[in-house]
């Protein structure tokens, strides 16, 4: 199965500025995703691109939104059609005109699988914190405490254990911090501050 894209570029540079409602974005979700471990996930993602955006890089709200938006549908064709990942979402957002530059961070959120290379801050961002974020919220399940208390030395010790959280590439983990230059420690210090307010409800 290859999810290359076969392309580089997205969306309509005359769609720039336009943006999904909250309300528009949410029904995309409720509609495509069944799975409520993939659904957290995207809330987190989304979340922490909102704060990075807001407080890293001194973005205003409708800034901050484009961010989240990217964050929250980046994965939201996966549940349904995961040999279609990324493909679906970019043309239901293209479709719907939306600007270039949220459809770009999505379709550049795994260069190792859709070769599309992260070229914006956001882009980097969205690609380091999606499976960073991941381990984090693994490791929170295992600690009795969950997100209570958590330290940066438990998350580096899960990362170098390849059994925890198999699944969680730490190839992608490395090439994501490396393109955003910003050192591990930092996102993991982000990551464990901002993600435990975020639940479904
Ligand atoms: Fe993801």
């Amino acid at each position: 199965m290859s999810l290359q894209l076969g392309r580089k570029e997205f969306g309509n540079p005359e769609d720039k500025g336009n943006v999904l409602t909250r309300e528009e974005a949410n029904t995309i979700l409720t509609e495509w995703v069944k799975n409520e471990k993939l659904l957290l996930h995207m809330k987190q993602v989304g979340a922490l691109m909102y704060h990075w955006a807001k407080d890293k890089e001194g973005l205003d709200e409708a800034g901050a939104w484009k961010w989240e938006m990217a964050g929250i549908l980046h994965d939201a064709d996966w549940d349904q059609w995961p040999d279609q990942h990324c493909k679906k979402i970019i043309e239901e957002l293209e479709s719907r005109h939306i600007d270039p530059e949220i459809i770009h961070a999505i379709a550049s959120h795994g260069p190792l699988h859709f070769g599309v290379e992260p070229v914006t801050k956001m882009d980097k961002m969205l690609y380091a914190f999606d499976e960073l974020s991941g381990l984090v919220h693994a490791y929170s399940l295992m600690r009795p405490e969950g997100y209570a208390g958590m330290e940066l030395k438990g998350v580096k010790k899960r990362l170098k254990e390849k059994s925890f959280a198999a699944s969680v590439s730490r190839e992608d983990i490395a090439d994501g911090c490396q393109r955003a230059g910003i050192e591990l420690d930092e996102l993991i210090h982000f990551i464990i501050q901002k993600q435990p307010t975020v639940t479904l409800s």
